[in-house]
C-alpha cells in the first residue's frame, strides 16, 4: 500500500541519517575539519524548524497574493503588519474560511492539507516577521527537520 511504502521510505531515510551522524565521531578526527562549517556557524544559528518550514509554506501558498516575506502585494495585505494586531485565532479563522470584501477575495484553505498541515508553521514564521525576529529572505543556515515533526507531518498529510 501507498502509505506503507512511504512510511518505510521515511524510516529508511531517517536510519541512514542517524547512521551518518553516529558513524562520524567514531572515525579518526580529520586533520582539517570541513571549511564551511565554522563560517556557517559564525554567521548565526539556524532558525527554529517551524520558522523555516513556515517560510517555505508561506512562499508556496500565500506570497503570490500577499507578497514576499509577508510584506504585502498588489492584491492582499501585508501579513507581517496584520499580525501586529490580529491574534492567532483570528488568523486561523480567516485562513480556514476565507474572507472577501467588495473587490478582493481571500480563498478558504480549510480543506487544503498543503496549507492546514503547516498552518502553525506559517503563523510562527509570519509572527516572527511581524516581531522583527527574522529578516527578509530565506533563513540560513537551514535547520534539520526533527523526526517527530516529520512523523506528525506525514500523519497529517495521510502518507
Ligand atoms: C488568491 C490570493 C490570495 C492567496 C493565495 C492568499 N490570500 Fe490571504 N488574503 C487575500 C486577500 C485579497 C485578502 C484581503 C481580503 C479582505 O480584506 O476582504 C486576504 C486576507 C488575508 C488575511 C487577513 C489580513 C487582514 O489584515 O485582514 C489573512 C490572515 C490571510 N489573508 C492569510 C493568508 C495565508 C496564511 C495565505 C496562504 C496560506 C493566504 N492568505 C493566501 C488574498 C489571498
Amino acid at each position: 500500500m501507498m502509505s506503507l511504502r512511504n512510511g518505510s521510505r521515511v524510516a529508511l531515510g531517517l536510519a541512514a541519517l542517524t547512521m551518518g551522524i553516529s558513524i562520524a565521531p567514531a572515525q579518526s578526527t580529520p586533520a582539517t575539519p570541513p571549511a564551511a562549517t565554522p563560517a556557517v556557524a559564525a554567521a548565526g544559528a539556524a532558525v527554529p524548524w517551524a520558522v523555516f518550514s513556515g517560510y517555505k509554506r508561506y512562499h508556496g501558498n500565500c506570497s503570490t497574493c500577499h507578497g514576499p516575506d509577508g510584506l504585502g502585494g498588489t492584491f492582499a495585505p501585508a501579513l507581517a503588519t496584520s499580525l501586529k494586531t490580529m491574534d492567532h485565532d483570528q488568523f486561523l479563522e480567516i485562513v480556514v474560511n476565507g474572507k472577501a470584501n467588495a473587490q478582493l477575495a481571500m480563498p478558504e484553505f480549510g480543506a487544503d492539507p498543503n496549507v492546514m498541515c503547516y498552518i502553525e508553521d506559517i503563523y510562527t514564521y509570519l509572527k516572527a516577521r511581524s516581531d522583527g525576529a527574522v529578516p527578509r529572505g530565506r533563513p540560513a543556515p537551514q535547520p534539520t527537520r526533527p523526526a517527530d515533526v516529520a512523523e506528525a507531518e506525514n500523519a497529517c498529510m495521510g502518507s
